[in-house]
């Protein structure tokens, strides 16, 4: 007998306070919090069927069969899942997005929060915000962002608990603009799984960790109070605190390409003559500006003139994950 299938669908998110490191892999206890906003118009969408008939998980991604290190990825989070529901039978799993993968837009967030919803409630399970928010963040730190709507915290948590995030904003609260610049559409070498182990041997990381506290309450305050200068240094200062990081662990990781570091000082420059932008870079060399959305169209105009850059998405603030 199968049970009924489930589709749900999440967008991914771009860090403006950045997770980079975990106090517990296993669990993803990051060693910081952090924050983030949903971005709109990219998405996964995610079908999942649990069936007494299938002989083991499955995993099919934007119609390609999945099998070695991304299905056992999925298959942790299902065996949470059955853990929760009491169900032994294995489970059909269907994902596609339209954005690409392994370019600096993690899609590994919006993946694992479309899985976190559809898995439960296929599971016959109907978890709460924070609860979903939890086992999202199993599959991957930044998918415990994409569960709830607009402007979000992820709050590092004492335990496993209470390690989950939240809205701190609605989407409609701040006109907010992402235009990501591609510089490189290439899969990145080192993935942010091995990136957040490697963290803690850069002898930057615990001054990084010491200062969190301040530079989410900046961030934080700026969102509520929609200080773009406010909030354009101080989402600029933790991406530069994490690359740096990154650039001095053991073996160093260098994300940015000379294109990457050719967009910092354009956009310096264009807010500094008046245009409402900003940057912030995860784990890869593309460029994601943050504009007010009445700089958005001169932004993403003016940043498709830059020499390497290949294209440019286009996003706002996006909504919480839900089932279709
Ligand atoms: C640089 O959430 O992708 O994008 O938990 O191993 O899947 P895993 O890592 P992931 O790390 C995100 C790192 C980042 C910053 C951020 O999104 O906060």
């Amino acid at each position: 007998m199968s049970m009924p299938t489930f589709t749900a669908f999440a967008h991914p998110n771009i860090a403006f306070i950045k997770y980079w490191g975990n106090r517990e892999n296993e669990l993803r206890l990051p060693v910081n919090g952090s924050i983030s906003m949903n971005l709109d118009g990219l998405f996964t969408r995610t079908t999942v069927t649990f069936s007494a008939s299938a002989q083991t998980d499955s995993l099919l991604i934007n119609n390609k069969q999945v099998a070695g290190p991304g299905l056992t990825r999925v298959s942790y989070i299902l065996d949470i899942v059955r853990g929760m529901a009491n169900l032994q039978d294995k489970a059909e799993v269907k994902s596609e997005n339209n954005f690409p993968a392994g370019a600096g837009i993690a899609s590994s967030a919006a993946a694992f929060a479309a899985l976190a919803l559809s898995a439960s409630k296929a599971a016959g399970l109907n978890l709460t915000e924070p609860e979903l928010s939890r086992l999202a963040r199993r599959g991957s730190g930044s998918a415990s962002r994409s569960i709830p709507a607009g402007f979000v915290e992820w709050q590092m948590g004492k335990g496993e608990e209470d390690s989950f995030a939240f809205s701190i904003a609605p989407v409609d609260h701040w006109n907010l603009v992402d235009c990501v610049a591609i510089v490189s559409a290439a899969h990145k070498k080192t993935g942010s799984t091995e990136g957040h182990a490697l963290a803690g041997t850069s002898p930057l990381q615990n001054v990084r960790v010491d200062d969190t506290a301040r530079r989410l309450e900046i961030c934080r305050t700026a969102i509520l109070k929609k200080d773009f200068e406010a909030f354009a240094n101080i989402i600029e200062q933790d991406s530069d605190m994490m690359h740096s990081v990154m650039m001095t662990s053991t073996p160093p990781l260098m994300y940015w390409q000379a294109a990457t570091v050719g967009i910092f000082h354009e956009v310096r420059a264009w807010r500094a003559s008046g245009l409402a932008v900003g940057y912030t870079v995860d784990a890869g060399a593309n460029v994601h500006v943050l504009c007010l959305a009445d700089s958005a169209k001169e932004a993403e105009k003016r940043l498709r003139e830059v020499a390497g850059v290949s294209d440019v998405l286009v996003a706002g603030v996006g909504g919480a994950a839900k089932i279709v």
